[in-house]
């Protein structure tokens, strides 16, 4: 990936410190748009990565985000229930959505059948930014696994060459957990965010994080969505290799 200036790489001793620089991040960008826009727009990602933020966006820094004007939005789900232990809307439930008085909440709905949850999704998503010049979310938070998937874009998925619809169903992943379908949002809309952040935490990071950071992965779906104004790579020491 082209490392240019709106690209930023911050390191952090643990996943802990990582969630608080993002809680602090994310109050001073929501703080931001609120007065700019009126409104904030991010979308979630799933995974465990991003659940101590969550928390700390819920419980300390609870009272620093404008909950008002806040849309929360999710990166993709699984196919599953909503109560589901797989759900990425039963975890960001449990951490912070039934904790917060968010303005609203787009559920991508996991228990319906994935073709029409994504078609009602996209509708959902084309609807809450119908600009065709303006950004989409101001932030997109996201994860990395360890094959370079982000979101439920895997690599060598034709989801990737997506170029119209902005929530795709996508089948069940041959290299990564949980083995279910989802629906994922497509790079038009993921690379369409004011900003993206990639939060990624653990040893099993490091191979893919330094390979897409050096460069050397263009073909990777994390290393393929950029934010229009920033990107930024929030890691522990053990995703980035810091012994
Ligand atoms: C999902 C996520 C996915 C996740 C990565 C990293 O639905 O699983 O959207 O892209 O962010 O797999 O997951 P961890 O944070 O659990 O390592």
């Amino acid at each position: 990936m082209r490392r240019d200036a709106a690209t930023e790489v911050e390191v952090f001793p643990d996943l802990q410190g990582l969630a608080l620089a993002a809680a602090r991040r994310l109050v001073a960008l929501a703080a931001e748009r609120a007065e700019e826009a009126g409104r904030v727009s991010i979308a979630l990602s799933g995974g465990r990565t991003p659940l101590p933020l969550y928390e700390l966006l819920a419980g300390a820094l609870r009272g620093r985000v404008p909950w008002d004007v806040t849309e929360l939005y999710f990166g993709d789900e699984r196919c599953v229930p909503p109560t589901h232990l797989d759900s990425n809307y039963a975890a960001a439930r449990r951490a912070l959505l039934s904790r917060v008085p968010a303005a609203k909440v787009f559920r991508i709905e996991g228990e319906r059948p994935p073709e029409a949850a994504a078609r009602d999704y996209d509708a959902t998503l084309h609807a809450a930014f119908p600009d065709p010049l303006a950004p989409t979310f101001d932030l997109a938070l996201l994860g990395v696994g360890a094959d370079g998937h982000t979101a439920s874009l895997f690599p060598g998925s034709p989801a990737l060459d997506e170029g119209a619809r902005w929530a795709v169903a996508v089948p069940s992943p041959a290299a990564a957990e949980p083995r279910v379908p989802r629906v994922t949002l497509t790079p038009p809309v993921l690379g369409r965010s004011r900003e993206a952040w990639f939060l990624c935490a653990g040893a099993d990071k490091r191979e893919v994080v330094a390979r897409i950071l050096a460069g050397r992965a263009p073909e990777l779906p994390a290393a393929r969505v950029r934010g229009t104004l920033r990107t930024v790579w929030l890691l522990d020491r053990a995703a980035r290799g810091d012994s």
